[in-house]
C-alpha cells in the first residue's frame, strides 16, 4: 500500500501515474455522480421522491437534510462538466431523475426536465466525454412509493415505461446505459435494515423488493434493447464478507451474507436463478410465480459494472430473527464512513465475475472511492488518504488486467462532495470540495493527482 504521506504524493509525480501506465491504452477513466445527490430537486419542476419524504422523518437523515439544493448541479452543470474534462477523464457516469422527467402521477413529461438532460448530455458530448447513464439511482417518485414502491410489481412496469421515455429522448446519445444502481441497496438496505428510503424493516417487504427491483432491471433492459441499444449493462454493489471467527457456523453465515449481498443479484442477472441458501429464507415471502420472471431478469447484457467500497466482518447474532448474523467492526484502517479499506475484495469480485458469471463481458468498476474528513485550509484541501485509496484499488486492477481479466474502465466516486444519503452533507466523497452555502467548488489534491496522471 502507498502510505498517505508518501513522498510520491506530489502533483508532478502523481501516485496514480504508475498505475495508469500499466493499464491498457483503451482503459477508460471517469467519475460518477447521481441525480438526487447533486442536482437540487427544488429546481426545474422536479417532482418529489421518497428520499424527500424519508428525510422529513425524525432521525433518518443527518440533520434532516435532503436533496432540495444538493450541489446545485442543475444550474452549475457546465462548471462541473468542465471540471471532469479538465481533469482528463473520458467518461461521466451520471443518473437521470425519474421524478424530474415525470413529476406527477398522471401529469405528463416535464419539458424542463427533458431540456436539462438535453443540455447535460450535449455538454458531455461537446467536451468529448462519454455519457454513461444510470436510470435509477434511488430517487423513486413519491407517487409510486405511495402505491407500494418496490414491493409492487407495477413499479417495475412503470420503470419500463420511464425507460422508454429516456430511450426516445436521449438513447442515441447515451454511449453506455444501465437500469438500476445497486439493487442490494434498493432492496435489502432499504427494506430490511431500513437505513435508506423507504426505511422499512420487514422481511416480507424485503423479499418483494429484492425480486421486483430485479424484474425492473430486466424489463428495462428489454426496452433498451428494443430501441437497438448496444451498450447495456448493470451496476451491482459488492461487499466482501470475512468471518469473525473460525467456526463452521460463522463460515456458513458469511456465505449467507455473500448470498444476500452479492450472489442474489449476480445469479439472477447472469444465470437466471436465485441462490438456494437465500431463497430458503425468503421463499415464504416471495411474490407468486416469481420464477416466471427470471428469464426476463437474465436478459443478455453488454457490460457488467461493479461498485466496490469495503468489506464486512460477519459474526453470529442469535437475536437476528431471519439471517442470524450481524456485521461487526474489523481491524483494518477505516474511512470517514467507518468503512474498512480492503482493496483485495475488489479483485476477488472482479475475478469471480469474469470467471463465474460474465466471462464474455467487459467489466467496469462503476464506483470506488472514500469519504474523508477533508478540511478546506487556505483554499486547499489535502486529501492524500483519498489518493492513496484510489492508487491501492487501481493496483488491484493492474494485476487483474495483467492476468487477462477484462476490466475495461474505472469510475471514481465522486466528482463532488454531495448529499450522502442518510449521512446528509456530513460525509465528503468528492475529488472536488463543495461549500454547500456558496456552492463554490475547490478541487482537492486528489483531483490534481488524477489530472497529473491522466495528462502525462
Ligand atoms: C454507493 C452509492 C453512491 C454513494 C456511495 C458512497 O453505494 O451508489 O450513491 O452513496 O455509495
Amino acid at each position: 500500500m502507498i502510505a498517505d504521506d508518501s513522498p510520491m504524493n506530489s502533483p508532478m509525480n502523481s501516485p496514480l501515474t504508475s498505475m495508469i501506465n500499466k493499464l491498457p491504452a483503451s482503459f477508460s477513466f471517469g467519475v460518477a455522480t447521481s441525480s438526487y445527490q447533486i442536482e437540487g430537486n427544488s429546481f426545474g419542476g422536479c417532482g418529489r421522491s421518497h428520499w424527500d419524504e424519508f428525510a422529513r422523518q425524525p432521525d433518518k437523515v443527518f440533520n434532516n437534510e435532503d436533496g432540495a439544493i444538493g450541489c446545485d448541479h442543475y444550474h452549475l452543470f457546465e462548471t462541473d462538466l468542465d471540471l471532469i474534462a479538465d481533469a482528463g477523464f473520458d467518461s461521466y457516469r451520471f443518473s437521470l431523475s425519474w421524478p424530474r422527467l415525470l413529476p406527477e402521477r398522471a401529469g405528463g413529461v416535464n419539458p424542463e426536465g427533458i431540456a436539462f438532460y438535453d443540455r447535460l448530455i450535449d455538454g458531455m458530448l461537446a467536451r468529448g466525454l462519454t455519457p454513461n447513464a444510470t436510470l435509477y439511482h434511488w430517487d423513486l417518485p413519491l407517487y409510486h412509493a405511495a402505491e407500494g414502491g418496490w414491493q409492487a410489481r407495477d413499479t417495475a412496469s412503470y420503470f419500463a415505461d420511464y425507460t422508454d421515455l429516456v430511450m426516445r429522448h436521449f438513447g442515441d446519445r447515451l454511449a453506455m446505459i444501465a437500469p438500476v444502481n445497486e439493487p442490494w441497496c434498493v432492496s435489502f438496505l432499504s427494506h430490511y435494515w431500513g437505513h435508506h428510503a423507504p426505511g422499512l424493516t420487514s422481511i416480507s417487504a424485503t423479499a418483494k423488493a429484492m425480486h421486483f427491483i430485479q424484474l425492473a432491471h430486466g424489463l428495462s433492459v428489454q426496452v433498451m434493447r428494443s430501441h437497438g441499444h448496444k451498450q447495456i449493462g448493470c451496476v451491482l454493489n459488492k461487499e466482501f464478507g470475512v468471518p469473525a471467527d473460525n467456526s463452521d457456523e460463522t463460515a456458513r453465515l458469511t456465505a449467507l451474507f455473500d448470498g444476500i449481498y452479492n450472489r442474489w443479484f449476480e445469479e439472477s442477472v447472469f444465470k437466471g436463478r436465485y441462490p438456494d441458501d437465500v431463497l430458503a429464507i425468503l421463499a415464504p415471502y416471495m411474490p407468486e410465480k416469481f420464477e416466471l420472471d427470471l428469464p426476463i431478469i437474465a436478459s443478455p447484457l453488454d457490460w457488467a459494472g461493479v461498485n466496490y467500497y469495503t468489506r464486512s466482518v460477519i459474526a453470529p447474532d442469535k437475536d437476528e430473527p431471519h439471517f442470524g448474523f450481524k456485521c461487526i467492526s474489523g481491524n483494518l484502517p477505516k474511512t470517514d464512513m467507518g468503512w474498512e479499506i480492503a482493496p483485495e475484495g475488489l479483485s476477488y469480485f472482479l475475478r469471480r465475475l469474469a470467471s463465474r458469471y460474465a466471462p464474455d463481458l467487459p467489466i467496469y468498476v462503476t464506483e470506488n472511492g472514500m469519504a474523508n474528513s477533508d478540511r478546506l485550509i487556505n483554499g486547499r484541501v489535502d486529501d492524500a488518504a483519498r489518493t492513496a485509496y484510489f492508487a491501492n484499488h487501481l493496483a488491484e486492477i493492474c494485476s487483474l488486467t495483467a492476468e487477462g481479466v477484462p476490466v475495461a474502465g474505472y469510475y471514481a466516486w465522486s466528482l463532488l462532495d454531495n448529499f450522502e444519503w442518510a449521512f446528509g452533507y456530513d460525509k465528503r466523497f468528492g475529488l472536488v470540495h463543495v461549500d454547500f452555502k456558496s456552492q463554490k467548488r475547490t478541487p482537492k489534491s486528489s483531483y490534481y493527482y488524477w489530472q497529473a496522471a491522466l495528462n502525462p
